[in-house]
């Protein structure tokens, strides 16, 4: 028999994307260069050269867009704002059709019922402040926090939820270290920098955000987390797995909750501390209410002398199912969300104020297509997306206090450096036509929603 599995009375359900993944218009409307455009227009970055110079096109089509989210019961979603819209060059002049286009935007969403989580920086750095340093100078938080000022003061009278950076790790360590993402810089150094730099600038952003605030809000951050797993029991294997563990993960949940900084744990890099974490950058980030955390696999870690500074690679276990991009591995969410409740919740530090946790990204990439009767039938995604949120649900019955779950992402779209070769949207898009087609898991989250739970 089928159990029911219903969530708590206000849980939150939503979808996410983001700018450059979405919109298109690169240079439209007086929009400043990003460093996306430079790297997606750079060839040899992208799977078969593409770029998100029109990606689906949502600058034009948000209406349509907004529309399909309230014809299918979305009631929140998560999207980023392009900071080179806002401020296209380095005179500090404001450009006010891309503020326009956000004000059409939020009050779209409004008027249809659609909750808006604003993320400010989802990787997409203007370039003039890339050819300053972008996130390996500490300069780059002051012109943050101004950014984050100014979003604050024109839309928080209709923006009641703010999130800072997606996923710093890998702004700095696909950006800074592996150089597979924009700004593709390959330097240790820089992205350790990088990593202090983006959180402090979280702290700075909130702040900011706050003081120019017109109504209560709430600012967090979200974290693309994973539990890393040692490879074998062999001793080298643990402790590779610890180190690349400071590295994903604590070295934004300590200084985020807790105040401190694991990297001087990482005997390579202490010496850098001093020199980049100033005396009250920990108090000035140690500043969120509430937690995004994306989740889409594990990590799976062995000892490994080539890899530089850490000593330690990724591998990839035989016997489970992967996907285009990952392997499924749905046990890791539970798993993750009671670590996170557990070592910086109140379990473990009762002083401590805990954020509220919700999950802001989950979701697999499936080569899908229009079936001859004009249904996409993802029944991959939909197993995904089911065997996932159960994990969630179970993470709320052991007492951890998650308040939402939002899909990645409500429309295909530019997946980075794989270029449209990963469809993860719940609607369709024919990147040729632009027309969009809501797939099987679609309809199948606007029963949870409607639902708030389903049968398993
Ligand atoms: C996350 C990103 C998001 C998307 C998904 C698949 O790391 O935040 O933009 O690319 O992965």
């Amino acid at each position: 028999m089928k159990k029911d599995i219903s969530f708590p009375k206000d849980f939150i359900w939503g979808t996410a994307a983001s700018s450059y993944q979405i919109e298109g218009a690169w240079n439209e409307d007086g929009k400043g260069l990003s460093i996306w455009d430079t790297f997606s227009h750079t060839i040899g970055k992208i799977a078969n050269n593409e770029n998100g110079d029109v990606s689906i096109d949502h600058y034009h089509r948000f209406k349509d867009d907004i529309h399909l989210m309230s014809e299918l019961g979305l009631k929140t979603y998560r999207f980023s704002t392009s900071w080179p819209r806002i401020f296209p060059d380095e005179t500090g002049q404001i450009n006010p059709k891309g503020v326009a286009f956000y004000d059409r935007m939020i009050d779209e969403l409004l008027r249809n019922q659609v909750e808006p989580y604003l993320c400010l920086y989802h990787w997409d750095l203007p370039q003039w402040l890339q050819d300053k340093g972008g996130w390996s100078v500490r300069e780059t938080t002051s012109y943050f926090a101004d950014y984050a000022g100014f979003m604050s003061d024109k839309f928080s009278d209709r923006v009641k939820n703010w999130i800072t950076h997606n996923e710093p790790f890998v702004t700095a360590g696909a950006g800074y270290f592996i150089g597979e993402h924009a700004p593709g810089i390959k330097e240790p150094i820089s992205a350790l920098k990088a990593v202090h730099h983006l959180l402090l600038s979280h702290g700075l952003a909130t702040q900011a955000i706050r003081a120019a605030s017109r109504q209560p809000l709430k600012v967090g951050i979200v974290l693309n987390l994973s539990p890393v797993h040692p490879a074998s029991s062999f001793k080298k294997d643990i402790a590779a797995a610890e180190r690349f563990d400071i590295i994903q993960n604590r070295a934004f949940l300590d200084p985020l909750l807790l105040g401190t900084s694991p990297v001087q744990e990482l005997k390579l890099l202490s010496a850098l501390v001093g020199s980049v974490i100033k005396p009250g950058d920990l108090k000035l980030i140690n500043v969120l209410d509430f937690l995004g955390v994306n989740y889409y696999t594990r990590t799976v870690i062995r000892h490994d002398p080539k890899f530089p500074v850490f000593s330690a690679s990724q591998i990839h276990p035989e016997g489970n199912e992967y996907s285009g991009m990952w392997e499924i591995y749905p046990d890791g969410l539970s798993e993750l969300l009671l670590h996170i409740w557990g070592k910086y919740g109140p379990p473990s530090n009762p002083q401590q104020k805990m954020p509220e946790i919700m999950v802001t990204e989950n979701g697999i990439p499936v080569p899908d297509g229009v079936d001859f009767d004009g249904r996409v039938r993802d029944e991959r995604r939909i197993r995904y997306l089911e065997n996932h949120i159960l994990q969630v649900h179970k993470a709320i019955q052991l007492g951890v206090p998650v308040m939402g779950y939002f899909v990645w992402s409500f429309l295909d779209n530019f997946e980075w450096a794989l270029g449209y070769g990963q469809r993860f949207g719940i609607v369709y898009v024919d990147f040729k036509t632009q027309k969009r087609t809501i797939k099987d898991s679609g309809h199948w989250f606007a029963d949870v929603i409607r639902n708030n739970g389903f049968k398993a």
